[in-house]
């Protein structure tokens, strides 16, 4: 017996991690995802600890001279002609908000 398409639909939406909650804030989980791909995904160019490697150093007093939307425009968009890639596809808008703002008030390094 085969599912109709409505149903595989519906089977399908259950199955959606639940990344934003009703209010817009994320869910406690894809928050511990994203600090996960901040260090990981972005420390694999600007180093596991954020100090720099293929990319610059980003630490809280240099992120802070971005205001919070501008650095998660940066995020999404990458820094055309460098190697900064763009974000666009893996990350929602708020999501970058998420990273910009952790990236201002939340990472270890501030020098
Ligand atoms: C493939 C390597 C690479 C990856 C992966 C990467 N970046 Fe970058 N990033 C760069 C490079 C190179 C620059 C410098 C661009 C330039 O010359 O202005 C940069 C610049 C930046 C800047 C601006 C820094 C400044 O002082 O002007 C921020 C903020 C930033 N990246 C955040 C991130 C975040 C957040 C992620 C993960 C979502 C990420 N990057 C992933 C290579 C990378």
């Amino acid at each position: 017996m085969s599912l109709s398409a409505f149903h595989r639909l519906l089977l399908a939406l259950c199955w959606l991690p639940l990344a934003a909650l009703a209010d817009g804030s994320l869910s406690a989980e894809r928050e511990q995802e994203l600090e996960t791909l901040l260090y990981q995904d972005c420390g694999s160019c600007h180093g596991m600890t954020l100090r720099g490697g293929l990319g610059p150093p980003l630490p809280r007093s240099r992120m802070n001279a971005f205001d919070r939307d501008g650095l998660a425009a940066l995020i999404l968009h990458g820094v055309p002609g460098t190697a900064m890639p763009s974000w666009a596809g893996l990350l929602s808008e708020q999501e970058a908000r998420w990273l910009a703002d952790h990236l201002q008030h939340d990472t270890p390094l501030d020098e």
